[in-house]
């Protein structure tokens, strides 16, 4: 392939040529839209660093759900805000808890999309941290019970799919144990396997008021310099039973997703986080880049390396801007 004999811009000339050859084709089966639900009527806080996201209660929350699924998207993945905190994050596995009642109503509202659960205890515990607090100290091992008992309780309200984000040593396991136990062995796991301690998670903590009280999560976060780990990470989650592998932030691991998607066979999610969103609608809001052009670059970039499904809080926009 020596030129002049090859030229690539041969095959950029015309419209049709790039789409013949266009090697990777973002569609809405490939985004997941992340809400926060909170109790209540008529409610709809605004989360100032997520334009367009809010915290809704139900009856708003079903609004946007059906707006979901009319633009195509298989799934939504649900955060829940308790109205009371403790050490133990009790409400995070109570039967009546504002997950469990969301996913019942939903189920009766929109039927056909798909409910994926945040697992994690960091919403609901007085210390924002991801697990059990001895002293300064996280007990993974009675951090994983806990977790295993919030995932159980969604899977009985009726969740499709939980998704455990605490990156806890063995939850995959014990969550798997708890659910086949109860005859919930055909619902899967989406495991935040890979999950980094990133700054970029920063807006979400607003969004869900679930910033650590004290200390940081270093110690079950992932080291950003770390890539091997990552592949240890992902294959313990799939010798304990996970069913999709998630990379966690998206666009500065894009070179874990494509790796992870030579190392493992499972379909692979990768979330483009709060941060990652935040820093494009700013950046838009100044005027310094065009948005939606970024938008959908980013979403096409994550794909390409390797992501089969996308958790963005892009997914309504996209979803439209692909309509047109
Ligand atoms: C809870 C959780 C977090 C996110 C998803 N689940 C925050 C954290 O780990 O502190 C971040 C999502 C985002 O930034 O969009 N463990």
């Amino acid at each position: 392939m020596i030129f002049p004999d090859y030229r690539p811009r041969r095959m950029r000339q015309k419209d049709a040529f790039r789409r013949m050859i266009k090697e990777t084709i973002l569609t809405s089966d490939d985004l997941i839209l992340p809400l926060f639900t909170i109790k209540g009527k008529n409610v709809k806080n605004s989360i100032t660093s997520m334009p367009g996201h809010f915290q809704l209660s139900l009856d708003n929350l079903i609004k946007t759900v059906k707006e979901a699924h009319e633009l195509g998207l298989p799934a939504v993945m649900l955060f829940g805000i308790p109205d009371k905190k403790d050490s133990l994050a009790t409400k995070a596995y109570a039967k009546n808890g504002i997950v469990q009642n969301t996913i019942k109503a939903l189920k009766d509202a929109v039927p056909d999309i798909m409910l994926i659960t945040d697992v994690c205890l960091c919403q609901y515990t007085d210390h924002g941290h991801c697990g059990v607090v001895d002293g300064n100290h996280i007990d993974n091992d009675a951090s994983i019970e806990l977790i295993a008992k919030t995932a159980l309780s969604h899977a009985e309200a009726g969740a499709d799919m939980v998704a455990p984000s605490d990156m806890m040593d063995g939850r995959i396991a014990e969550i798997r144990q708890a659910l086949d136990a109860n005859n919930f062995s055909d619902v899967p796991i989406m495991s935040y396997a890979v999950k980094y301690c990133s700054s970029f998670y920063g807006p979400f903590r607003k969004a869900a008021d679930s910033a650590p009280q004290f200390g940081d999560r270093r110690t079950y976060q992932m080291d950003p310099a770390n890539g091997l780990e990552a592949i240890r990470e992902a294959t313990m989650d799939v010798e304990e039973g996970a069913d999709i592998i998630m990379i966690k932030p998206a666009l500065p691991y894009l070179d874990i997703i494509s790796r992870i998607r030579e190392e493992i066979d499972l379909p692979m999610a990768a979330y483009n986080v709060s941060g990652e969103f935040a820093m494009v609608k700013a950046a838009h809001e100044k005027g310094w880049i065009d948005g939606k052009k970024v938008m959908m670059e980013t979403l096409t970039a994550i794909k390409r390396a390797g992501a089969d499904m996308i958790l963005t809080y892009f997914a309504l926009e996209a979803a439209n801007e692909m309509k047109k």
